[in-house]
């Protein structure tokens, strides 16, 4: 079986507990896209880990965990990473591979991506910080470093004089102190060689994988409104979270896949700036938000929360053409009497879709309610989807009926164990 599982929404739809939950019996898990701006919080036997760069399959010790060169790399948040995990699992060096392709987000991309922000003043995107953007930008404009240019240290000298000449010029310009070339050279070298035992080639590996039928697991990281191109740009993250990029980000054809599992949160949140046509400013935002703990993993800002819409979620559906999907997070609703889900927007009173949107009109639509009745118990006890209150079943029946996808598991609670599974019969 070779499934990706992408989030639906914009990003922190729960897909690290997810990903755990499928990854118990995975044979490879793959991050292809994104860096150190997700952030996948899994909970299990080793206690509560956030995990920024390596696949949640680490986990599982029968898993071989592979971070694709779609990902851009921060070295000191991986060596960190590694080491965190190092405390707490057997020697897991034969394990994890990390592309040579990989690009590297270098000290300026990080400060580029805050000088970048300050500039835009309100117009800013909200970025994590995390220099996600600017690696990204220089690894099209063909300015990039990869962990491939490392080994010929004569030549990653003068690339990375060069590079770091025409950047200095920028941040001079931006009234800053220019970045040192040998201090620059030596931090990066001195990442490298920790990370060298871990970078190996992963084309042939996952060939392999694929011919012996192996279970693999693609872990998206952010969501699909935050893809640069199908998502809210400018309001968006620099890479592509579409399920199709598995090919472009670890050398896997969409071919192979089996599943196209998206993770869709029973509400809806987003960090940073852009439109978000179900937020919720009042008190029942403020609820969800205390009672789901809605912090960013990764910045730990707090997330604007929302009801669930639909529509976004059923362009993600058609987008990506779901196999299946997973509602995250049912029990964070467990307390309100009605909840409302967004079925269509108007736009001047005429019916409008996502697609037809760009950021600037998708902040002006009004979203179209349905009311749904609430369950109003907790769920913390129930094992099988069937002993749902009728409401939250209703509900989940309905994201269903209203996507057109099979929802294949409910996640009632943190825990491993909180997770249900989903027959058709049980959504007729
Ligand atoms: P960047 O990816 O750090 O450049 O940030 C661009 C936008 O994507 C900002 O709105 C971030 O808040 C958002 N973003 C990036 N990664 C994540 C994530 O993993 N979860 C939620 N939002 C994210």
């Amino acid at each position: 079986m070779i499934r990706v599982i992408i989030g639906t929404q914009w990003g922190d739809e729960g897909k690290g507990k997810i990903v755990d939950f499928f990854c118990q019996k995975a044979d490879f898990a793959v991050r292809f896209h994104g860096g150190n701006n997700a952030g996948h919080t899994v909970i299990n036997q080793y206690g509560k880990i956030s995990l920024h760069l390596i696949p949640a399959g680490i986990f599982n010790t029968k898993c071989k965990v592979i971070i694709g060169n779609g990902v851009v790399i921060d070295p000191e948040v991986l060596v960190a990473e590694i080491e965190t995990l190092r405390k707490v699992l057997p020697d897991f060096s034969e394990r994890l591979f990390i592309s040579p392709r990989c690009h590297v987000i270098m000290p300026y991309h990080k400060l580029l991506d805050r000088l970048y922000e300050e500039a835009k003043g309100n117009a800013k995107t909200g970025t994590t910080g995390r220099g996600i953007g600017p690696a990204y930008a220089d690894k099209v404009s063909y300015n990039g470093i990869r962990f491939a240019d490392f080994y010929d240290s004569r030549l990653y000298k003068s690339r990375l004089e060069m590079l770091l000449n025409l950047k200095n010029k920028t941040i001079e310009a931006f009234g800053e102190k220019p970045l040192d070339f040998g201090e620059t050279y030596r931090t990066s070298m001195g990442m490298f060689r920790k990370l060298k035992p871990y970078i190996k080639e992963v084309f042939q590996p996952l060939q392999d994988a694929i011919k012996e039928k192996k279970n693999i697991i693609f872990e998206g990281a952010q969501g699909m409104f935050l893809d640069n191109d199908w998502g809210t740009y400018p309001f968006c993250t620099a890479s592509s979270a579409v399920a199709g990029n598995i090919h472009a980000g670890s050398g896997v054809s969409p071919r192979w896949l089996t599943n196209i599992t998206g993770v869709t949160k029973a509400y809806t949140t987003r960090v940073g700036g852009g439109p978000f046509p179900t937020e919720l400013f009042g008190a029942v935002g403020e609820n969800l938000r205390k009672i789901g703990g809605e912090y960013g993993a990764t910045t730990g800002r707090p997330r604007r929360c929302g009801w669930l819409d639909l529509e976004l979620v059923k362009f993600a559906a058609d987008l990506n053409a779901l196999t299946d999907m997973v509602i995250t997070k049912l029990d964070v609703l467990n307390s309100f009497k009605t909840i409302k889900v967004c079925i269509g927007y108007t736009l001047n009173g005429r019916k409008v879709r996502y697609v037809e949107c760009d950021a600037n009109t998708l902040g002006k639509v009004k979203p179209i309610y349905k009311v749904m009745k609430g369950w109003n118990q907790a769920l913390d006890r129930i094992r099988r989807f069937t002993d749902l209150p009728r409401e939250a079943k209703d509900y989940v029946k309905y994201i269903s009926l209203f996507t057109g996808i099979p929802v294949s598991l409910v996640s009632i609670g943190a825990e491993r164990n909180q997770v249900l599974k989903v027959s058709r019969k049980d959504l007729l």
